[in-house]
């Protein structure tokens, strides 16, 4: 069970971007992919309406809830609430270079921090058994070496967090939009590598840049999990491929089979009052570099916000499609 083993592979948590229906969706493609929520704030969760940010279809699964904070009282109680729902993994984020996140004093700005991370990870724990993870870079602005990396996984781990994903390049906490700073700073895998050859009893995830079955296989030579952000957004076969890839005993479904599996879950959300447009936006992407993309994007983009708007649309957008005509 996936509790007490890495997923090989896994999409990353991304704001605005997988959000429920963009799971529900991924996992049509891929069975087995660890996915993970946008990033919900402990403050949220505890002041707000915990139920509208933790409620998620159970075909989800496996799903990690990813909880921005720093606060333990905070991040305990986020914990004991999303308990209930059965999550796979809580991952901190120590990650987010924004400022609105810095301002909250979370995100990559903790990993200055060490201590209050491991403070954070020991009363989360005290909650649950669900495995609590923390996802970090690999530093942040001027402490860009090896040893600011260990100073802080070490304590971390020792307050019991046994996984990392590491989005393999620092965070520019000043200066840089967090959309520069995911292509700016450059890419160091051979960090996170070294990290999982001096601590082998951690399960390491890497992550930054992946965009092929053929660049997972080749750091999964050196760690455990590979987690894969946009390119799994924006190309969402991927996922697919990289199901076959490791369980070629699964048939790869088609694009068109995939978008005739979405119909019966369109139906129910439509009829409950969401609007065709928050489920389909996830979709766009499924027919990238295929005959017939633009044509689907467009046709999608121009009917599913209108009144109204269900599952025609989808039929509509595959007969619009020159090679499936
Ligand atoms: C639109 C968007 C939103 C993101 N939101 C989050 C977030 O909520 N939490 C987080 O830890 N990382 C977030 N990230 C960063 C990704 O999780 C990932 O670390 C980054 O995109 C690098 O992986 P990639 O090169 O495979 O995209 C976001 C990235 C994007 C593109």
């Amino acid at each position: 069970m996936l509790r007490d083993s890495v997923a090989m592979f896994s999409v990353a948590p991304m704001m605005d971007w997988t959000d429920t229906h963009c799971r529900y969706f991924m996992r049509q493609l891929s069975p087995s992919a660890l996915l993970y929520t946008e990033m919900v704030t402990a403050a949220a969760i505890v002041h707000g309406d915990a139920d509208r940010f933790l409620r998620f279809n159970e075909e989800e699964h496996p799903l990690a809830l990813q909880l921005g904070g720093s606060d333990p009282d905070w991040m305990a109680e986020a914990t004991a609430k999303a308990a209930g729902y059965n999550y796979d993994e809580i991952n901190i984020n120590v990650g987010c270079p924004s400022d609105r996140v810095q301002s909250g004093q979370f995100g990559a700005c903790l990993m200055a921090s060490p201590a209050l991370v491991a403070e954070c990870v020991v009363a989360m724990q005290k909650e649950t058994d669900i495995p609590i993870t923390v996802k970090s870079r690999i530093g942040i602005d001027d402490s860009d070496d090896y040893a600011f990396l260990q100073a802080f996984i070490e304590p971390v781990a020792a307050a019991g967090c046994r996984r990392f994903v590491i989005h393999a390049r620092i965070a520019i906490l000043e200066g840089l939009s967090p959309k520069e700073n995911r292509t700016v700073p450059p890419l160091n895998y051979e960090r996170v590598y070294r990290l999982k050859r001096d601590y082998p009893e951690l399960e390491i995830v890497i992550n930054g840049g992946l965009a092929s079955p053929q660049q997972v296989d080749a750091v999964l030579e050196h760690v455990d999990g590979a987690m894969i952000g946009r390119q799994a957004y924006h190309q969402p076969y991927l996922l697919a491929e990289l199901e076959h890839h490791f369980n070629t005993a699964w048939e790869m479904p088609s694009r068109e089979e995939i978008v005739e599996r979405m119909l019966p879950y369109i139906d129910r959300q439509v009829a409950d009052g969401t609007s065709l447009n928050r489920i389909t936006r996830h979709m766009l992407g499924l027919f990238a570099g295929q005959p017939g993309a633009r044509a689907w994007r467009r046709f999608i983009s121009e009917h599913a916000h209108r009144e109204g708007a269900g599952r025609e649309v989808l039929i509509n957008a595959l007969n619009a499609m020159p090679a499936a005509a």
